[in-house]
């Protein structure tokens, strides 16, 4: 019987091309507000708002491997006009919400089980503009090296913190050629990330070959948390 790994989120973005990765070898259950993207996979949809519903455990199966929760934000605005709205609803989709289906599945994952939740390259390294969401990741960041000593042996937990990624929740930062060049530019590896080099890391981070990986932030970002070339 293949292992089951739940999605929040899968629908596009990193969680999409994670769903095209772990389908050959696991029974991947995605929750999220659309299914679109999903058409061709073999992954089992859930409809799903973070922000307003409950999970239906009674949806899942008896026993989830896997847990990865991929909603987040990118609302960047100097601090004077990043209003507090934008503080609690990045925490609310980012942090709250996530604990909140954490808890609630917690109860049905295995012992050797995996959980990956993402952060920011921007909680390590201070960028301007980035005090919301670099606020709501540090939450995650906290949490996750606290739920993975608290869950030892049992249930990893690790975090992904990337930096700019194609995906939709990125577009407006990746709208035309200038801005991809410039943001790739900024990277010492001279490019912005695909949804492929996150997801392979979240896949590897998921399965038993990270057995021995649990309490890590991992930077996949290009170099950018690390290295300063000028
Ligand atoms: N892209 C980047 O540059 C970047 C950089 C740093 C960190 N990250 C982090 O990496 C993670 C994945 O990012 P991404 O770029 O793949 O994001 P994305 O393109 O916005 O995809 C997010 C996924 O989550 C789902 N989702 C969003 N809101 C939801 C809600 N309220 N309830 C249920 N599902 C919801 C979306 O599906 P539906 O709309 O169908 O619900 C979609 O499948 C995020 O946590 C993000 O903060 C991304």
């Amino acid at each position: 019987m293949k292992k089951n790994i739940l999605l929040i989120g899968g629908s596009y973005g990193i969680g999409l091309e994670l769903v095209k990765q772990l389908s050959e070898d696991y029974s991947v259950y995605v929750a999220s507000r659309t299914s679109e993207g999903l058409e061709g996979t073999s992954a089992t949809h859930i409809t799903f708002d973070a922000n307003t519903d409950s999970l239906d455990i009674t949806a899942l199966p008896n026993e989830i491997h896997g847990f990865a929760y991929c909603p987040g934000s990118i609302n960047l605005k100097p601090f004077k006009m990043m209003s507090l709205d934008t503080f609690e609803s990045d925490m609310q989709l980012n942090f709250f919400n996530m604990v909140k289906i954490v808890k609630d599945t917690l109860p049905l994952m295995t012992a050797g089980g995996a959980i990956v939740l993402f952060s920011t390259v921007a909680v390590g390294s201070g960028m301007p503009y980035h005090t919301s969401v670099a606020a709501a990741k540090g939450a995650v960041e906290g949490f996750a090296k606290a739920l993975a000593a608290e869950y030892a042996p049992n249930i990893r937990v690790n975090v992904i913190a990337p930096s700019l990624v194609n995906t939709p929740l990125a577009k407006r930062l990746l709208s035309n050629d200038k801005k991809i060049e410039m943001m790739s530019q900024r990277h010492p590896l001279k490019r912005i990330g695909e949804v492929e080099d996150i997801a392979n890391t979240a896949a590897f981070l998921l399965c038993e070959k990270s057995s021995w990986i649990t309490g890590q932030v991992i930077g996949v970002d290009g170099g950018m948390s690390t290295l300063n070339l000028s």
